[in-house]
């Protein structure tokens, strides 16, 4: 338990998944959290691709019981055409608050064969937290690569999975 939360306070956890994935393809830009990684390909998608906002935004959504990211934001919608997907992010939590849930945390794996991302880690949770209004020291993001097998490991496509935890506080 955080010593700022008292147990008597909290009267609801939540967990969400979220996953995504992206095909890879040249001449696109390569944006994981709104951070662009520098890169000789990018990811393919009707808005900026960002593969990691997307699977958190699907975690949030989980964790809220809201449906998924395309209910709330079409591909087939013209208006979210090469959308910055940062502002899917900051509408679920909008959706999150106005339900009367906090975000406690949020942990995400990115696997993408290529470039190494580590020296990313803190722009990327710096980005992620910024957007969620929590404390970078709970935002946690990870980088694998998925070994050479796969779609993924052939550098076809990026993956990226979320988890995260909502809390109610009992009204005061
Ligand atoms: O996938 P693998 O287990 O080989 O990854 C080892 C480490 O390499 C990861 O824990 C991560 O720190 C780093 N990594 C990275 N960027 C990637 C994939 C992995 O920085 N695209
Ligand atoms: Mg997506």
């Amino acid at each position: 338990m955080h010593p700022a939360l008292p147990p008597q306070s909290l009267i609801e956890v939540r967990t969400g998944l979220g996953w995504d994935s992206h095909r890879t393809a040249p001449g696109r830009p390569l944006i994981l959290a709104g951070v662009a990684i520098e890169a000789d390909f990018g990811l393919e998608g009707h808005s900026d691709a960002d593969v990691l906002a997307h699977a958190v935004t699907d975690a949030l959504l989980g964790a809220a019981a809201l449906g998924d990211i395309g209910m709330h934001f079409p591909d087939t919608d013209a208006q979210w055409k090469g959308a910055d997907s940062l502002q899917f992010l900051h509408h679920s939590v909008h959706l999150v608050h106005l339900a009367g849930l906090e975000i406690s945390n949020v942990d995400a794996t990115v696997i993408l064969e290529r470039p190494k991302l580590k020296t990313y880690r803190t722009a990327i949770r710096e980005s992620l937290a910024t957007s969620l209004g929590i404390p970078v020291d709970r935002v946690s993001v990870k980088f694998k690569t998925a070994e050479n097998v796969g779609p993924v490991g052939q550098g076809l496509s990026a993956e990226a999975q979320a988890v995260a935890t909502l809390i109610r506080r009992a009204p005061r």
